[in-house]
Order: structure tokens, then C-alpha cells, then sequence
């Protein structure tokens, strides 16, 4: 009862704020994944059910869809969305690194399995989680608001070389600067909140200020939910939860994500994935997937012109043979 006054009141809110998130590229998760006899489907990144809504409106009746998620506010606005299919969505929250346990009996079994990394628009839009650094709000950038350390816990005790390596590790060209300029604000006792966190950054940063913000926030906010690892969890375990025949498609938007799914994909499909210059093969490769993606597939011209944060998606998918 309270999670379905809940889902009302958040659905109200989003409804008048336009804020549900437009499933990214849609159209190619529904034609690779969704096929007449796919019957179990794992969206493992339900969100607001976008994704999830199309793959139900496409699948067979007989079909069931678990929609997983960290976010219990993202699982409330699902579960009012897909109301509609009843006791053919199952609601799970937790985290997919854990994905064999989660489905239980269902693992091994699978028809579909859809990872659509980053973050909602709910979660940029809703200001107090903090994943914003146009919107003033805690420093807290956790997916589970219920568990872990805060944006701000890590901030508060992370070392300047540990930062100056998380920040150039995602691409930040200036990472000792601003590396430097974070850990001197805090140092003043004035880092709490998300403009705390960016006007640190643009004390240092002049040209493309817009780049490196998303840059810092992107990197501290994959470090606070161990993203890269939990995606990598989820994508070694695709092979046990998948049945013959069964696809799993990723969806990544940056660089650090989409190695980890290539390095995946290749070595399960039976390629060697050692260090080049590596005289015996080590890598553990065994052939169980067939690519159905050789290169990444990108969104339209047409999907990024309406819907931006599409733009950097990349898509990879595999059949488990
Ligand atoms: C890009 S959004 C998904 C949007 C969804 N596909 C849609 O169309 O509405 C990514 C979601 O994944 C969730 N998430 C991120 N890491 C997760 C993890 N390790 N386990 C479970 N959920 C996770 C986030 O909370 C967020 O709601």
C-alpha cells in the first residue's frame, strides 16, 4: 500500500515534469532480444520501464519480463507503469552483479537479457541525489540511497593521487589540477553539496568547463557505485543465465564500459583477449557466444537530435550458442 502511494505520488511528479526517460535505442533492443518464442526476459536496468514497456508490447503473451533495479524509486515508478501486464512483471531490487542469484530458478533459462548502463533522467532531474552539476543538491550519487558511501563519504577520505587516477582514468586531461582544486575545497570545509563540487572544478577548468563537469561527475559517481565492476560481475555471468539460443544485449556510454563488454564478448565467442605480446594464451577464452554485433551499433542522426543523451550509446549484443 505505501509502495503504491508512493509510485502515484512520484509518477504525479514525473508526469508533470516530462521526465520519464526515453528508452535509448529502443528499436535495436526489441528486434534483437524480442522474438516469438523468447519467454523469460531480465531487463536488468528497469529504471522507469522504458525499455521495458516496448519489450513487452512486442513479446509474446505467454512471456514474463523480471525488471531489476538498485533504484527503489525508479522500482515504484516502474511497477505503476507496468501495472497493466500484471502477473507477468516480476519487480526485483537489488544489484545485477548479483545476477544469478537474483533470478533463482529462473537462471539458466533466460530468453532476453537487457543491461542499459549510466543513469536515469529521473535520477539527473531529481536534484537532491546529486548526480547533477547544474542542479543544486547532497552530494550523494548512490543508485541505492539505502547502502554504501556517499559522493560526499568519498570526497571526504579519498587520497589526491587515488583521484587524480580515478579522474584521468576517465578522460580528464586537466586531473591534477582539478584533482588538486577538489581536495583544497574540501580542505576548507565547503564540499557538500553538487555546486560545491563543480565551482571547485571551474576554478580550474576555463575551456570546455561543460566536458570536464560531466567528466568529474561521471568518474565519481561510477566510483561510488562500482559500476565497472558490477557491469563486469554481470557480464561474466551471461553464459550461466542465458539459455541455448538465449541473447543478452549491453547498452554503454563511455569508454571504460564498452571495453569491458568488447573484452567480454570476444572472449567468450572463443578470441583471444591476452596482452598483445603474450606467448601462451591465458585469457580463459571458451566459445559459448556467437556475436551478433561485430562493431558497436549507434543511434540515428534522427534519435540524437531528440533525444541527446543517446549520443554516445553504443550496443553490443551476443546469442549464447
Ligand atoms: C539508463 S537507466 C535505465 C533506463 C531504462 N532502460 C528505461 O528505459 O527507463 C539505468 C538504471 O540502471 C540502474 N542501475 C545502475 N547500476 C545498477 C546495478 N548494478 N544493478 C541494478 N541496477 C542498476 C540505475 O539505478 C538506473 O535506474
Amino acid at each position: 500500500m505505501v509502495e503504491t502511494m508512493r509510485a502515484v505520488e512520484i509518477n504525479r511528479f514525473a508526469e508533470r515534469q516530462h521526465h520519464w526517460h526515453s528508452p535509448v535505442m529502443a528499436d535495436v533492443v526489441t528486434r534483437f532480444l524480442i522474438r516469438p518464442t523468447t519467454d523469460v526476459i531480465v531487463d536488468c536496468t528497469v529504471g522507469t520501464a522504458g525499455h521495458a514497456l516496448e519489450m513487452l508490447n512486442k513479446a509474446s503473451e505467454k512471456s514474463i519480463l523480471i525488471g531489476i533495479d538498485m533504484d527503489e524509486s525508479a522500482l515504484a515508478i516502474a511497477s505503476a507503469r507496468l501495472r497493466q501486464y500484471g502477473d507477468r512483471v516480476v519487480l526485483k531490487r537489488g544489484n545485477f552483479a548479483r545476477l544469478s542469484q537474483l533470478l533463482g530458478p529462473y537462471s539458466g533459462k533466460v530468453g532476453a537479457v537487457l543491461i542499459d548502463c549510466g543513469i536515469s533522467k529521473l535520477q539527473i532531474v531529481t536534484s537532491d541525489r546529486g548526480f547533477s552539476f547544474d542542479r543544486e543538491g547532497r552530494l550523494d550519487m548512490r543508485f541505492d540511497t539505502g547502502a554504501g558511501m556517499t559522493a560526499e563519504d568519498v570526497l571526504n577520505s579519498i587520497s589526491f593521487r587515488k583521484l587524480k587516477e580515478l579522474l584521468s582514468s576517465f578522460g580528464e586531461a586537466r586531473a591534477v589540477a582539478v584533482a588538486r582544486a577538489i581536495l583544497k575545497r574540501r580542505d576548507s570545509g565547503r564540499l557538500a553539496t553538487t555546486l560545491d563540487l563543480a565551482s571547485a572544478v571551474k576554478a580550474v577548468v576555463k575551456r570546455q568547463q561543460a566536458k570536464s563537469l560531466a567528466r568529474v561527475f561521471l568518474a565519481i559517481r561510477a566510483y561510488v557505485n562500482h559500476e565497472l565492476e558490477n557491469l563486469k560481475q554481470a557480464v561474466d555471468s551471461l553464459k550461466d543465465v542465458l539459455n541455448r539460443g538465449g541473447r543478452a544485449c549491453i547498452i554503454t556510454y563511455h569508454s571504460a564500459e564498452d571495453a569491458i563488454v568488447k573484452t567480454a564478448f570476444r572472449k567468450y565467442s572463443g578470441r583471444c583477449v591476452c596482452p598483445p605480446g603474450t606467448l601462451v594464451c591465458n585469457c580463459g577464452r571458451v566459445e559459448v557466444f556467437r556475436l551478433l554485433t561485430r562493431k558497436p551499433l549507434t543511434p540515428s542522426a534522427d534519435e540524437i537530435a531528440t533525444n541527446p543523451s543517446a549520443r554516445s550509446a553504443k550496443v553490443r549484443v551476443v546469442e549464447k550458442m
